[in-house]
């Protein structure tokens, strides 16, 4: 696959290894692909494969050993800690696989509060309220806008963490797994709110056990034993 300058998001031969004492894993090896402005990606493969660790250097959570993430024509990876954190509350949504709640927080605090800090004129904290009711409202979560994370389930918490990362309208959206624990209804509804993001222009990697995503896909990528394959 050719990294091309036209992409909006490039992953270009990244390597990673877990290292302890004198074993080392490889997890990723040369990993490399590219995407543009609009595509929806499903990200496939088994337990422990890499899908996690992947996204987690595409959003900056992690370094990789080798290799470079270019997103909108400059290098993320090597950003100081202080402009990744910038670029995750602003241009960068991320759904984690474990949702991480802030427990002293209602759902709507949830949604609205890692966004804080970009708060600007243009962007105002009462047009992010009103976007975090209606993202939560699209999720089935309209009657839980008051209700603290210890008195959520597990699917109600993953919809409040996809909430959360798609707050700032994101150009770059790394959801992993975010359909786990839903039923079908509200399944569809996560899927349409990432869907109609990449409609506006973002870029959607979604990690994901769940063969139905990849109706959504294009492309479709595999990590098995460190490497990528890609399909259409
Ligand atoms: N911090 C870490 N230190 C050591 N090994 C790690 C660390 N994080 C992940 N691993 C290992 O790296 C491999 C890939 O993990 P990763 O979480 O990326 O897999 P995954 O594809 O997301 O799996 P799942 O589908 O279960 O979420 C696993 O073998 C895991 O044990
Ligand atoms: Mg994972």
């Amino acid at each position: 696959m050719n990294l091309t300058s036209s992409s909006m998001l490039s992953v270009d031969s990244i390597s990673k290894a877990y290292k302890e004492k004198s074993e080392s894993l490889n997890v990723l090896s040369k990993i490399s692909f590219s995407l543009q402005a609009s595509q929806f990606c499903a990200l496939f493969g088994p337990s422990g494969a890499g899908k996690t660790t992947l996204l987690n250097i595409i959003g900056g959570l992690d370094v990789p050993d080798e290799g470079q993430v270019i997103f909108e024509g400059k290098r993320i990876d090597s950003l100081d800690e202080r402009s990744k954190a910038k670029l995750r509350s602003s241009v960068i949504g991320i759904v984690f696989q474990n949702p991480n709640l802030v427990a002293h927080l209602t759902t709507l605090e949830n949604v609205i509060l890692p966004s804080l800090f970009e708060i600007n004129e243009s962007n105002n904290e009462n047009s992010r309220k009103q976007r975090a009711i209606s993202l939560l409202t699209r999720v089935g979560l309209e009657s839980k806008m008051k209700t603290m994370p210890t008195k959520l389930s597990d699917g109600e918490k993953r919809r409040v963490s996809v909430a959360r990362a798609l707050l700032t309208e994101p150009k770059l959206i790394l959801a992993d797994e975010p359909t786990i624990n839903l039923d079908s209804e509200n399944r569809d509804a996560v899927l349409d709110l990432i869907r109609e993001s990449t409609e506006r222009g973002a870029v959607a990697i979604v990690a994901t056990h769940d063969e139905d995503v990849s109706k959504l896909s294009d492309p479709i990528l595999h990590i098995k034993f460190g490497k990528l394959s890609y399909a259409c």
